[in-house]
């Protein structure tokens, strides 16, 4: 019997709440434990703003979209004294183990915080699948769903008009999202940061289909694509406190120069948050369920600086700092697959 405490970090994801309420359904009544929900990842811990959480308040959460506890892009780190501050929260709450839930950047924290000897047990989450550790994240194949679901629509709307439709995905510096999404609504170009594209050869796939006969084209990119020898197409505003640039906005300049370069019509469309929100695919719901139920078991048992990971069709526990050494990118053999439907 123990006190677990509990926060989502960085963007939400769908699946988050199937997570917690894993964690508290097995805790509270397989173990006994009291569970402690910190509000908006590490800044409920720095702020000491936290909620019981208990059988009854996570009841009926599982469909839901986002996260109950609230998220944050907070860095302890990056805040004076962070460290002793959620040090502090962490005893003063009487908190045996922290499960963390979050992407690289919560997870780094976490891992600091192990290295510190505060006892921590990671789960893995981002839309973005690019987490090395774990096969899958939950919420990927939620924004995968989302994606295509959008890019279907297109497609009914390009054909009409017999336009060129330039489809803007998340995905950060990895192409998970582009090439599931681009592969699934049978895009005729993907564009991903692993392979840096020559606008021609994207112009040729196009004009190619022109040729056959085919008068309109899906053209699917990831936010982080970039062109040969060019640069990812980041906004012109602050980092956030991980030292990540708001990316977003590379189909506005890719509309331009495919209408240009090949003299069809383009629009394009970004999908944005879109792709993060409302509830989540019933694989994310099991994968999240699962997760939950297994770190607790490993914070029972007294396995820390781990992370829960999906290995096959297995939960198991891999270290954190095999999970962070670097981003899991997209396995080529899947954008050769992919490729085989271009142009
Ligand atoms: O990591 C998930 C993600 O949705 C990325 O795909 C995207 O680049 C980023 O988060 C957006 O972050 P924010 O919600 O802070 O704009």
């Amino acid at each position: 019997m123990g006190r677990i405490g509990v926060l989502t970090g960085g963007g939400d994801c769908p699946g988050l709440n199937a997570v917690i309420r894993g964690v508290v359904r097995k805790g509270v009544n397989d173990h006994g434990h009291a569970i402690v929900g910190f509000r908006y990842g590490w800044a409920g811990v720095l702020a000491d703003e936290a909620v019981e959480l208990t059988v009854e308040s996570t009841s009926g959460i599982l469909p839901r979209g986002g996260t109950i506890l609230g998220t944050s892009r907070t860095n302890p780190f990056k805040e004076a004294d962070g460290l002793e501050r959620a040090k502090a929260t962490l005893e003063a709450r009487g908190i045996d183990v922290l499960i963390p839930i979050g992407g690289e950047d919560t997870l780094g924290v976490a891992r600091q915080l192990a290295d510190d000897g505060i006892p921590v047990v990671g789960v893995p989450k981002t839309i973005d699948n690019d987490l090395a550790g774990t096969d899958f994240t939950f919420g990927f194949q939620t924004a995968v769903q989302i994606a295509t679901d959008a890019i279907d629509r297109l497609h009914t709307t390009a054909e009409s008009h017999n336009r060129v439709i330039v489809v803007e995905v998340m995905g950060r510096h990895a192409g998970w999202i582009a090439a599931y999404a681009g592969m699934a609504g049978g895009a005729d170009v993907i564009l991903v940061p692993e392979r840096p594209f020559d606008i021609e050869v994207v112009c040729d796939h196009v004009r190619r289909r022109h040729a056959r006969g085919r008068t309109f084209s899906i053209v699917v990119v990831s936010e982080g694509a970039m062109p040969i020898g060019g640069e990812v197409y980041g906004r012109d505003v602050a980092k956030d406190a991980f030292g990540h640039e708001r990316l977003g906005g590379i189909a506005v300049s890719l509309e331009a120069e495919i209408e240009q370069r090949t003299g069809y019509e383009c629009r394009m469309t970004i999908l944005g948050h879109v792709q993060r929100g409302g509830t989540p695919l019933a694989y994310d719901r099991v994968l999240g369920t699962r997760f939950g139920v297994a770190a607790i078991e490993a914070a029972s048992a007294g396995t820390f600086g781990k992370m829960v990971a999906l290995r096959g069709t297995e939960i198991e526990l891999v270290p954190l700092e095999e999970a962070l050494a670097e981003p899991k990118l997209l396995d080529p053999r899947l954008f050769e697959t992919a490729e085989v439907f271009f142009g």
